[in-house]
């Protein structure tokens, strides 16, 4: 059955109106999406799918990567038909050769949820790191204009609490070692590989670090706060929860996906 339930469909027609205007550049260009299978990025390609149903422009053709570790092959269901899209099921961490053009990158593959990385540690550490590095060696053979990555608030680790809320240059405070480190320090890599393509190769490579975001179409079995409280109902404890939110930042689907499709069609600001 698809997850593309009338709130999704509310949600992306509201975003795709919002950024109409930067979203032009996606006119007659191609769009390769890495972990579109799972809950923030099939977001991106249901939101381009709604830009090229009702823009009047070219169509952007998205092509999705994912091997589905984590994933929802329910996700993508609604859009497999379509001439538009292409799913291939792909496991990142390895190489990857691609002849077409690619124009924007979005690299959201990953073992996200903490029960799943707890289980896979080794595969998480390379899609996470080896992974990145394949999809910032396609972004500079095909010259993509544009490569966003997708890394983790979880690269602050555990800040202490002058650090809390955390500014982006704060450097983390992250154990290499326990049941968290594969994900928090692969992510950390990520970024460095990151860094060193866009100063080395000039990839026009973004980071941006998420938070806790959710919304619907979000699994409730994978282990992460928000999907845990609903999934437990409205009996939580409503005093822990404010505890929690209080030293970690939370935003809805609905907010994330619109700041990072901006972030991925604007140019890039070198730092660092
Ligand atoms: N949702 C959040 O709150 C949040 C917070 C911080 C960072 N992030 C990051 O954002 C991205 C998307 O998160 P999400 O919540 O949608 O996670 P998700 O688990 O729903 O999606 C991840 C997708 O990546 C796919 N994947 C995993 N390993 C792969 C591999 N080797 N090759 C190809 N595909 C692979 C999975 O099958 C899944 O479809 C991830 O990189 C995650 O680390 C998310």
């Amino acid at each position: 059955m698809s997850r593309y339930n009338a709130i999704i469909q509310e949600d992306v027609a509201s975003i795709v109106q919002e950024l109409a205007t930067p979203l032009r550049v996606l006119s007659g260009t191609t769009l390769l999406v890495t972990g579109g299978g799972g809950f923030l990025c099939s977001y991106f390609l249901d939101t381009v799918a709604h830009w090229n149903d009702t823009s009047g422009l070219s169509p952007c053709r998205m092509v999705c990567l994912d091997n589905l570790a984590s994933g929802l092959p329910q996700r993508l269901a609604h859009l497999t038909k379509r001439s538009d899209f292409r799913l291939v099921r792909y496991d990142v961490s390895q190489p990857l050769a691609l002849n077409e053009s690619i124009t924007w990158i979005i690299h959201g593959a990953s073992i996200a949820s903490p029960i799943v990385y707890r289980r896979l540690p080794i595969e998480t550490m390379e899609v996470n790191a080896n992974g990145t590095r394949h999809l910032l060696d396609v972004a500079r053979q095909r010259r993509s204009r544009s490569m966003l990555y997708l890394s983790s608030s979880e690269i602050y680790g555990d800040p202490t609490a002058e650090w809390v809320p955390t500014p982006e240059t704060y450097r983390g405070n992250v154990s290499c070692i326990g049941p968290r480190a594969c994900y928090d320090e692969s992510k950390r890599m990520g970024e460095t590989w990151c860094w060193v393509y866009f100063r080395q190769h000039g990839v026009p490579v973004k980071i941006v670090r998420p938070f806790n975001v959710y919304g619907p179409g979000q699994r409730l079995d994978d282990g992460r706060i928000i999907p845990d409280l609903v999934s437990v109902g409205a009996s939580f404890r409503i005093w822990s929860v404010r505890c929690w939110i209080k030293s970690r930042l939370c935003c809805s689907a609905m907010a994330r996906p619109r700041g990072l499709f901006a972030t991925c069609v604007m140019p890039s600001v070198p730092c660092g």
